[in-house]
């Protein structure tokens, strides 16, 4: 079973790469499991905890199938996979932006579990559902948000910026003085450049926070030709080769955070994940770093904003075992689950409750502190937009 499951997948990937089984093989005799899981970060380890700890005790193996870390290519890769009706995940790992894109191929979740979905922030139950289906639920919610470096923004006389503008100035003056006194490594600003699903999310902050728009409108229009979005992206491709490195068009989440995390940069765009890792005993520059909203355009129709990323367990319609896979992704999405991830690992609850715990609060003050952030970030247009 394992065997026949493997070589399926195997040649699901000869498309597309980075994918390994890291669970055990199952023993004969109790059912089996599996769940994709993404790596960026600690991911991987976070979801190999959480399910050891759901099956002590249960005559349940569990395969662990670690996916590209890239959202564009996981996407690629389920499609296929659910397109030939495999069996090879049962429990899959799905970006907030997807649920309208696989709905023909995850169970309704209540089917399983009436009380499926309670607690958590209702928008994202919202943005699960599709045609009244309950398709997934949610693990942990994202909006992208501005690091800094506090001891290089305070050596240079500087404080955390509020637009983009001052951000690029701020960036260029800090990165000539720290070069000029021998720290020839250091950038002005890492973000997510490379030709994916982040470069999207990033892009989108650019527009939105400069009033540029969404990209798409609500009602399907185009809007992304107007002087806001100008602006923004005039702006944005003028740091390519100034304040951050050409190599920044191949970056994605894991290789901004090296660079922030090695001390190589003044400004970082990323998830809230970086913060527990850039705080952690391994990284160059804990006890440095700031987090503060995304800046803003210069015109008056600018505001903070960060897109709305996260992530969410869903049900293959093609599972063998849709009760067993609903029960798990139900213990790995809940609240105590939730919260032990957001104190070790900075990951955001969807649960309104737990952003009033103080101990998850003291782990990761700007989850108080961005809470507009957090509950006001701007979705991508994929409901309009659907699978185009
Ligand atoms: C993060 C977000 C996700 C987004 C991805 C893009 O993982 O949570 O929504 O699509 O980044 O790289």
């Amino acid at each position: 079973m394992f065997f026949r499951s493997a070589t399926r997948f195997a040649s699901a990937l000869s498309v597309v790469c980075g994918l390994g089984f890291v669970g055990a093989a199952p023993a004969v005799g109790g059912q089996t499991l599996s769940i994709s899981c993404g790596a960026v970060g600690v991911e991987l380890e976070l979801c190999k905890a959480g399910v050891a700890a759901w099956s002590e005790g249960k005559d349940v193996d569990v395969e662990i199938v670690s996916t590209p870390n890239s959202s564009t290519e996981r996407l690629a890769l389920y499609q296929q996979i659910l397109a030939a009706q495999g069996d090879d995940i049962d429990i899959l790992q799905i970006d907030v932006v997807w649920p309208g894109i696989l709905a023909p191929h995850l169970v309704d979740m209540t089917t399983y579990d009436p009380k499926a979905g309670s607690g958590h922030f209702p928008a994202l139950i919202e943005n699960n559902t599709v045609d009244g289906a309950l398709l997934a639920l949610p693990w942990w919610t994202d909006a992208g948000v501005l690091y800094y470096r506090v001891d290089l923004l305070a050596r240079h006389g500087f404080e955390a910026p509020t637009t983009w503008t001052e951000m690029t100035e701020i960036a260029q003056t800090v990165m000539a003085a720290e070069r000029a006194d021998g720290d020839t490594d250091i950038w002005g600003f890492v973000w997510q450049g490379k030709a994916y699903e982040g470069l999207t999310c990033n892009a989108l902050e650019w527009l939105d926070s400069s009033g540029g728009g969404t990209i798409v409108a609500d009602d399907g229009s185009v809007t992304v030709n107007n002087p806001g979005a100008v602006e923004a992206l005039s702006l944005a491709a003028s740091w390519v080769g100034d304040i951050s490195p050409e190599g920044v068009l191949n970056y994605d989440e894991e290789a901004a955070r090296g660079v922030f995390q090695s001390g190589n940069a003044v400004f970082m765009r990323n998830w809230p994940y970086a913060w527990a890792l850039a705080q952690s005993e391994e990284s160059s520059i804990k006890g440095k770093v700031g987090v503060v909203a995304l800046p803003k355009g210069n015109g008056t129709s600018g505001s903070h904003t960060g897109t709305l990323g996260g992530w969410n367990l869903a049900v293959s319609k093609y599972s063998k075992n849709p009760e067993l896979a609903v029960d798990l992704a139900t213990f790995l999405t809940g609240q105590a689950q939730q919260k032990a991830r957001a104190i070790s690992s900075s990951y955001n609850p969807t649960y309104p409750a737990l952003y009033e715990d103080q101990e998850v609060l003291t782990a990761n003050p700007f989850f108080g502190t961005l809470k507009e952030t957090f509950t006001n970030a701007v979705a991508r247009p994929s409901e309009i937009v659907g699978d185009k």
